[in-house]
């Protein structure tokens, strides 16, 4: 019995100790795998906002820098036949294209939308696909508006943003106008001029 003991217990101490190492190893591996999609997708090229990853992208001032490079179209027709921003010239920047069979813009989508020369020399106006529960209307749009900063960067500051505009700012005039009525009834996700309509994309 105790010559048996004593053979059985260092091969079993041996083979536990290597089961440890294995299992040590596997561990260490398991661990790295769990760590290498969170360390290594900052260092992707892709460039991915954190933002969209985490589902809400709050847009600051920054994310604005640059509009006038953006994707544009000249929407004045149909300002005036919506009776907005008359005798305006009004163009539309878009920061990226939603792909082919969309049915919504997703998130991080910036549209801005410029009138000049009209009533109101200069208006600078925006919608931000933010998410994470807002607006219940258009939903998931926040509402923006912007003065433009003459820096040679094409920069801007945030008048106001939310769901509207707060008391005592007018939308083209008309203090009573919030921004979503007009939007919800457009469809496509809210979001109105023609250009943008899903069956272009
Ligand atoms: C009277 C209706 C109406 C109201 C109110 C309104 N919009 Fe619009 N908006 C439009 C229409 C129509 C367009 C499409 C372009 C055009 O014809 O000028 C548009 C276009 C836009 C666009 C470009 C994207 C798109 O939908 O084509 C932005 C950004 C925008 N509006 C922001 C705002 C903000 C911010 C407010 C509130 C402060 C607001 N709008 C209130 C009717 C309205």
């Amino acid at each position: 019995m105790s010559e048996r003991g004593f053979m059985v217990r260092p091969r079993a101490q041996h083979r536990s100790a290597r089961l440890l190492r294995i299992a040590a190893r596997f561990g260490l591996m398991a661990a790295m795998s769990a760590l290498l999609p969170t360390c290594s997708a900052p260092t992707k090229n892709d460039g991915e906002d954190p933002r969209k990853t985490a589902g809400l992208f709050v847009a600051n001032s920054s994310d604005f820098r640059g509009f006038h490079q953006w994707a544009s179209y000249d929407v004045t027709d149909d300002a005036e036949l919506a009776g907005i921003h008359d005798g305006s010239t009004v163009t539309e920047y878009i920061n990226e294209l939603p792909p082919s069979g969309s049915d919504e813009f997703p998130l991080g989508t910036i549209i801005v939308k410029e009138a000049t020369g009209g009533t109101i020399a200069h208006e600078l106006f925006a919608m931000v696909k933010r998410g994470g529960g807002l607006n219940k209307i258009a939903v998931g749009w926040e509402w923006f508006d912007l003065i433009p900063v003459d820096d040679a960067r094409d920069s801007v500051t945030i008048k106001w943003q939310g769901n509207g505009p707060p008391d005592g700012e007018s939308y083209g005039g008309d203090a009573n106008s919030g921004c979503n009525t007009c939007h919800r009834d457009c469809g496509n996700d809210s979001v109105c001029a023609k250009p943008f309509a899903f069956s272009n994309f």
